[in-house]
């Protein structure tokens, strides 16, 4: 038997959000599948999942499980892939322990797992694994608030690799932190994110969506410095070709800087740019079905 969840998109809001600032997220279709074995050697990330299961839910766990990881999204590319794995492993260990989880207590072990690996997660990418669907997200000192976005827009998106970053999510939020406290004035940009994340959560909710506001982002996030020569070429690249594109996720700024959401209001174009990048791209169509 094995359990599935899905990963992530976030299209504008992150690094805003570790701040409290509104961000805009969509659950995707491409995911992962785990299976659970009897015992195996594990790294830490996945042992600390058993730990934090065993913690919150009060189950004894002899020695630590072997899991079978099947993912389809690429680690450290701003898909939500550790989230994802995680929810998918606590599926797997509650349906072994024969235990009945709600979303909520799932929303909880996924947050612990996301705590070990980021340090200082905002909690988008547990929501978006658990739940799914388009919404808009923002942390406070307690819950986040989150609304579910209905719209009847449906957008075509290029996934571009830019390359696997050399730093973990934990690294850029650190570079985001160290980047403000040297240059007090992005913090504005922070607050500039924020505005586009409900500029575009609204035109979302009237059906509508205006390009020029995810170039305008990504400009922000390269001043944060999260974002690399690499991503900036393909950027470029696909400015150069009428469309816009972004880093999604938490981006990396001395080699690749993970996935490119890219768009073009001519989506023939969108084949046509998948076509220079091959293999390192896919399309995807958002909200997921
Ligand atoms: C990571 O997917 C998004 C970040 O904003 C971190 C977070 O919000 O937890 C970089």
């Amino acid at each position: 038997m094995t359990f599935t969840a899905h990963g992530k998109l976030i299209i504008s809001g992150e690094h805003a959000a570790v701040y409290g600032q509104p961000a805009l997220c969509s659950g995707i279709s491409v995911g992962v599948s785990v299976g659970i074995g009897e015992s195996g050697e594990l790294d830490n990330f996945l042992k600390n999942i058993q730990d934090v299961f065993s913690k919150q839910t009060g189950v004894a766990i002899g020695t630590y499980h072997r899991f079978v990881i099947d993912s389809l999204l690429p680690v450290g590319s701003g898909l939500g892939s550790s989230a994802a794995v995680a929810y998918a492993c606590f599926q797997a260990l509650a349906d072994m322990y024969d235990i009945n989880l709600n979303s909520e207590e799932y929303v909880h072990l996924v947050d612990e797992s996301e705590k070990y690996m980021h340090g200082n997660p905002s909690g988008i990418d547990t929501y978006a694994v658990v739940h799914g669907g388009l919404f808009s997200f923002r942390r406070t000192l307690t819950s986040p608030e989150i609304k579910p976005i209905i719209t009847s827009l449906r957008l075509q998106a290029l996934l571009i690799q830019s390359g696997k970053p050399k730093e973990t999510t934990k690294d850029m939020i650190a570079v985001v932190a160290q980047n403000i406290e040297k240059t007090p004035s992005l913090k504005q940009n922070i607050e500039n994110i924020g505005v586009i994340s409900t500029t575009i959560t609204e035109n979302f909710s009237r059906n509508t969506f205006d390009y020029a506001l995810i170039k305008q982002n990504q400009k922000l996030l390269m001043q944060l410095g999260v974002s690399s020569p690499e991503a900036d070429t393909i950027v470029h690249l696909v400015e150069k070709e009428g469309g816009v594109a972004k880093i999604t996720g938490a981006g990396g700024n001395t080699g690749g800087s993970g996935m490119i959401l890219t768009f073009h209001e001519d989506e023939a174009k969108l084949v046509e740019l998948q076509k220079q990048f091959s293999e390192h791209s896919y399309i995807i169509t958002f909200p997921m079905e």
